[in-house]
């Protein structure tokens, strides 16, 4: 073998699954021999007849191909006038059901012919599929041997984790992973399932067309199609998103707010506009109430350091939640240690809900601060939290509500919901990571210290002393993370496009259709049973390891979080150390759970005939 791929090449792009630039043309560049190998293991699992070879070789399903078709088209920026100042971002995606020119209704571009040059495959001959011939596959994995038994390919019916390549394997767990002996039971048929399906009924949005909006669910793992349900740790980007960020670095990108000419323009119209978006999305009465920060973690840092540090000293008392994730724990634990402040943690029922006469009974003229949660990223319990906001004024409290787990599952109104303070990541809305909100009333951010210093956020600098501006500029010190506040804009355009209530009502109804399906899994225990829930399932299985059944499930392509989801002290209320938390989104369907439990019942089936 003298020649290798570059690893831009769409032939071992096609392969991946992974998107790669179109360049057609073969480079020096170091082959790739465990993405190789793991590609081959895909390639020989799935025989040449499979639904894996068929959709590498369907043009619409070629990695490539998709890439190709996801960049912005030449004919979808025709038009746009880049000559001056739009007053609204030209960028703005179409609303989602607006047909762009060139593109299939819902933004599946058309698979054409050019998109997908002929390639080569390794050993230089054409490849009408883009995929290398297998004998030069077998000639990258001859030496090493990767394959399940000595030469035999590992099958996709054998138990998770038996003859995968783990040596190569990049994600945490399969590093360790185990092979298993025995070949696992056929897949129970998921339709047989005693619960109807009809009653989650049509969503009142296209999902089919919902679902090719975001790239990554065609992505395959480990043969299978991806069930992405890891949406509480993070949701994937609908393709508007991504293209959104790609015109801004390809049309705006500039430093914002200081320089006179056309892009810094550009840039600062389309973070403002993002800002305003953010604005109407929550309902705040003023943009300058949205601060820009990395995500829900930096914006309560922020609000215990400025606002904490300011207004607590000894003897006053913080009252947070027991079902908060770390994020709104630690920043206040550090404030308190600081301040000589005291942390009251509001109590739960063994269904996960808050007890509001306990939390009543906490409330005092100490009671300076109170932060908790709108969902329970760990046990999916949303808290009556316009109630305890309510509660938590009345005695005289600054209110931090943290909707990391809410913004994407229910519309959101700060002021009706009366919170001084709301914060929430725009990674778990659709948007990228590193970009994240702090919403607070402006003039309680006005009447706060900066917590960093630097450019952007000052009037005037001497050496003597330092003028501040209002807010938000007074938080956003330095370059902010400006193309990612564009992509949340073009997120929140998305969501609000499909509506908020639409999204919870479907996703209310898939999370009962999910309840009522896991009740059939033997063994399986619901961590998190009360009646008001968004999202989350979180479980243990009884006999097995949560990070084993992650495991498993992943062998399936499914994709759940194992661990303690940073909520260790709710986890142990229920006398846990972790679970297994599958978690919902509104592209998720009634088939991605139904494989969830076929793979569940595979897996608890397995362990039975093995013990
Ligand atoms: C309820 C809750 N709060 C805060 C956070 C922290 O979010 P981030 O890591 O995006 O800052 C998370 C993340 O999972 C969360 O679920």
């Amino acid at each position: 073998m003298t020649t290798s791929p570059s690893t831009s090449d769409p032939l071992a792009a096609a392969l991946s699954g992974r998107a790669a630039p179109n360049t057609g043309s073969m480079s020096s560049a170091p082959l790739d021999v465990g993405l190789l190998t793991r590609l081959a293991n895909e390639l020989f699992r799935a025989g040449p007849s499979t639904e894996v070879a068929s959709a590498l070789a369907s043009p619409a399903s070629v990695a490539g191909a998709t890439s190709a078709a996801s960049l912005p088209s030449p004919v979808g920026v025709e038009g746009i006038d880049f000559t001056s100042v739009p007053s609204q971002p030209t960028s703005i995606p179409a609303p989602a059901g607006v047909p762009r020119p060139g593109s299939l209704p819902g933004g599946a571009s058309l698979p054409s012919a050019s998109a997908t040059p002929p390639v080569r495959s390794l050993s230089g001959h054409p490849s009408p599929t883009n995929i290398p011939a297998e004998v030069d596959l077998r000639e990258l994995l001859e030496p090493r041997a990767l394959l399940g038994v000595a030469g035999v390919p590992a099958s996709s019916s054998t138990l998770p984790g038996a003859g995968a390549a783990v040596e190569d394997a990049t994600f945490y767990f399969l590093a360790y992973a185990t092979p298993a002996s025995k070949p696992v039971a056929p897949v129970p048929d998921p339709w047989s399932s005693p619960v109807p399906r009809a009653h989650v009924g049509q969503p009142p949005f296209d999902l089919n067309r919902v679902r090719r909006d975001f790239p990554i669910l065609e992505e395959r793992v480990h043969g299978r199609r991806l069930v992405w349900l890891d949406n509480a740790a993070t949701t994937q980007k609908p393709r508007q998103v991504i293209e959104r960020i790609t015109q801004y670095y390809e049309h705006e990108n500039s430093n914002i707010h200081r320089a006179a000419h056309e892009l810094a323009a550009r840039a600062t119209d389309a973070y403002e506009g993002a800002r305003e978006k953010v604005r109407a999305f929550l309902g705040a009465k003023s943009k300058n109430e949205i601060v820009f920060v990395r995500g829900a973690t930096e914006a309560i840092n922020l609000v215990a350091q400025s606002f904490g540090r300011s207004k607590l000293s000894a003897g006053d008392e913080i009252v947070l939640s027991h079902l908060e994730h770390h994020a709104n724990i630690v920043p206040w634990q550090q404030v308190a240690a600081a301040t000589g402040a005291q942390l009251r943690v509001i109590p739960v029922d063994d269904d996960g809900q808050v007890l509001l006469e306990e939390y009543g009974r906490l409330l005092g003229p100490k009671t300076k601060i109170v932060a908790f949660t709108q969902v329970s990223n760990a046990l999916g319990t949303i808290t009556p939290a316009k109630r305890m906001v309510e509660m938590a004024h009345a005695a005289g409290a600054t209110v931090l509500v943290d909707g990391a787990q809410s913004v994407s599952h229910m519309p959101i109104d700060v002021h009706d919901l009366g919170a001084d303070f709301f914060v929430f990541s725009g990674h778990k809305v659709f948007a990228p990571t590193g970009i994240g909100v702090l919403y607070g009333r402006e003039e309680l951010l006005n009447a706060m210290p900066p917590w960093q210093g630097g450019g952007n956020m000052i009037r005037d600098v001497t050496f003597e002393r330092s003028l501040y501006h209002s807010a938000p500029g007074r938080f956003e010190a330095g370059t902010g993370n400006i193309a990612d506040a564009v992509g949340l804009g073009a997120a929140i355009d998305y969501i609000t496009s499909l509506g908020m209530h639409n999204i919870a009502a479907y996703e209310h109804a898939l999370l009962g259709y999910a309840t009522k399906r896991m009740a059939e899994v033997p063994g399986l225990r619901l961590v998190g049973t009360a009646p008001d829930k968004a999202s989350v399932l979180s479980f243990v299985l009884a006999g097995f390891d949560n990070l084993e059944v992650g495991q498993a499930l992943d062998q399936d392509g499914i994709a759940v979080r194992a661990g303690h989801h940073c909520a260790q002290p709710i986890l142990r209320r229920f006398g846990l150390e972790s679970t297994v938390r599958p978690s919902l989104a509104f592209y998720n369907t009634c088939a991605d759970v139904d494989a969830l439990i076929a793979s569940l019942l595979r897996i608890v089936a397995a362990r039975r005939r093995i013990s």
